[in-house]
C-alpha cells in the first residue's frame, strides 16, 4: 500500500507523463544506484532481486518506502525473544556452501551450511517457543569476496535488502540486523544510514574482523563516530569471523590447530580479540551511545579481561567494567549456561543484561532444547531472572526500536 500510494502521490506530482517504476526489483535497483552502488557487479543480482521481489509478492507485502514504521507487535512476558539467529538463503548458501574454515571454500575440515529457510525458521520457532527472531548474517557476511569493493558493497546491500524483505512480511515475528561492508568505511556509512532510516534495521550485525582488521581498527573511527553520532541509541550485534593473517598480500586462515574447524576454539578467541581491541582503542569509551551485544555470553572475552587490562591498560580498568556492566549485552548462544556464564556473572555483570540467543540453523532445534534446558537448570538465576533472561531483558535494550 505504501509503495503505491508513495507512486500515485508521485504520479499525481509529476503529470501523466511520469512513469512508475515497473517492479520492487527495479526500485531495490534505483535505490542502489541512488548510493553509488552498481549491484550488477555480481552476476547473481538479477536472480537475487527477484528471489527478494518475490519474498514480498509471496505474502502481498509491500516494498515499503521508508523502515522507521516500527510495525512490531507488543511482545508479553513468557515470549522467548532470540537476539542471535542467522538467515542463510539459498542463494547465499551457493555463494559460501562451507562454515568452519573459510566459507566460501572446502579447504577440508569445513561443514556444509545447513539448509535454511523462512518456513523452517518458523518452525523451529514454534518448537522452542520462540516469538521473535532478530535475523542477521553469520561470517562472513558481506565479506565473500575479499579485497572486492564493488562487489562486498553490492553484497552487503544484497543482504540487507533480502533481510529486510523477510522483516516485513512477519514484522512481528522478525527484525534484522544490517550487514556492514566493512573495511570500506564510506561505503558501510552510506549503508548504515540506508538500512536504519529507509529499511528499518534495529541495529548492525558487525564481524569480529573484517578482512584482517578488528573493531577498534583506527580505519574504522569514523565509522564509529558517525554512528555514534547519528542520534538515540545505536545497537551492535558482534559475530565471530575466520581469523586471517596477510601472507605475501594475500589472506590466509589463521587456524594453527586444523584438525578443530575455526567456529569451535577460534570463534571464542576472535570474540575476545575484538571486544579488547574496541575496549584498549577507547572505541567503547568513546561511543557512549552505542550498545554491544556480545555472541556466546562473551566468548573467551571474560577470561581476558582481567589478564589483559590489569597489565597493559590498568587505567582503563575501572572504566570498561562499567560499561562491560551497562552497555554491553550477552547473548546465550550455544552450550554457554553449563559452566562458562559464570566466569562472566564473577565480573558483576548485571543479569538484566543477558539476552538469549538460538544461533539457529547452526545450532538445530533438538541441540537448543538442550541448551534452554541448561538456562532453566541454571542455579545462580532466579525463575524471575530466567524469565526475564528470556522475555524481557531485550526491551530495556532495544527500548522504542520495538514498538511497545
Ligand atoms: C526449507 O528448509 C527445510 C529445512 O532444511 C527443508 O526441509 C525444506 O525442504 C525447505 N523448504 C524449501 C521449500 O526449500
Ligand atoms: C611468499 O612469496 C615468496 C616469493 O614468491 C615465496 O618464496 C614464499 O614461499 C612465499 N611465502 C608463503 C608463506 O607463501
Ligand atoms: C577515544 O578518545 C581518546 C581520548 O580522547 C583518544 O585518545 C582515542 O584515540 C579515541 N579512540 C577512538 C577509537 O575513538
Amino acid at each position: 500500500m505504501l509503495l503505491k500510494s508513495f507512486l500515485c502521490a508521485l504520479a499525481v506530482a509529476q503529470g501523466v507523463a511520469y512513469a512508475a517504476p515497473a517492479s520492487i526489483e527495479d526500485a531495490i535497483r534505483s535505490r542502489a544506484t541512488r548510493d553509488g552502488i552498481d549491484l550488477s557487479v555480481l552476476d547473481f543480482a538479477s536472480q537475487v532481486l527477484t528471489i527478494i521481489a518475490d519474498t514480498y509478492r509471496q505474502t502481498n507485502t509491500d516494498y515499503s518506502q521508508q523502515g522507521d514504521e516500527k510495525p512490531y507487535a507488543h511482545r508479553g512476558p513468557g515470549n522467548i525473544f532470540d537476539v542471535h539467529a542467522h538467515a542463510e538463503p539459498d542463494w547465499y548458501r551457493a555463494i559460501t556452501p562451507f562454515t568452519g574454515m573459510n566459507p566460501s571454500l572446502d579447504t577440508g575440515g569445513g561443514h556444509l551450511v545447513p539448509q535454511w529457510n523462512l518456513t523452517a525458521h518458523s518452525d523451529f520457532m514454534n518448537a522452542l517457543g520462540i516469538t521473535h527472531s532478530v535475523l542477521g548474517f553469520t561470517g562472513p557476511s558481506a565479506n565473500v569476496f575479499m579485497r572486492d569493493r564493488a562487489s562486498t558493497i553490492a553484497l552487503a546491500r544484497l543482504i540487507n535488502e533480502q533481510l529486510a524483505a523477510y522483516s516485513r512480511t512477519q514484522p512481528d515475528k522478525y527484525s534484522f540486523f544490517a550487514a556492514m561492508p566493512l573495511p570500506f568505511v564510506d561505503a558501510a556509512i552510506t549503508e548504515l544510514e540506508y538500512t536504519a532510516n529507509e529499511l528499518g534495521a534495529v541495529g548492525v550485525a558487525l564481524l569480529s574482523n573484517h578482512e584482517g582488521k578488528y573493531l577498534g581498527s583506527r580505519d574504522f573511527i569514523p565509522f564509529w563516530s558517525h554512528m555514534d553520532n547519528m542520534g538515540g541509541r545505536r545497537i551492535v550485534y558482534v559475530h565471530p569471523n575466520t581469523p586471517y593473517l596477510t601472507v605475501n598480500d594475500t589472506f590466509v586462515i589463521a587456524n594453527p590447530y586444523p584438525s578443530m574447524d575455526t567456529s569451535r576454539m577460534e570463534f571464542y578467541m576472535e570474540t575476545a580479540r575484538t571486544f579488547m581491541d574496541l575496549t584498549v582503542s577507547q572505541t567503547v569509551q568513546n561511543c557512549t551511545n552505542t550498545h554491544f551485544i556480545l555472541p556466546h555470553t562473551g566468548g573467551a572475552f571474560p577470561a581476558m579481561i582481567d589478564r589483559v587490562l590489569k597489565t597493559t591498560a590498568a587505567n582503563l580498568y575501572e572504566s570498561s567494567l562499567e560499561i562491560y556492566r551497562t552497555r554491553f549485552w550477552w547473548d546465550s548462544a550455544s552450550p554457554t549456561y553449563f559452566h562458562q556464564v559464570d566466569g562472566l556473572l564473577a565480573y558483576d555483570i548485571p543479569k538484566a543484561n543477558l539476552l538469549y540467543g538460538t544461533d539457529y540453523p547452526f545450532v538445530d532445534a533438538d541441540a537448543n532444547q538442550v541448551y534452554l534446558q541448561s538456562i532453566m537448570d541454571y542455579p545462580r538465576l532466579s525463575d524471575e531472572e530466567k524469565d526475564d533472561l528470556l522475555s524481557n531483558n531485550y526491551k530495556t535494550l532495544f527500548g522504542d526500536k520495538l514498538n511497545f
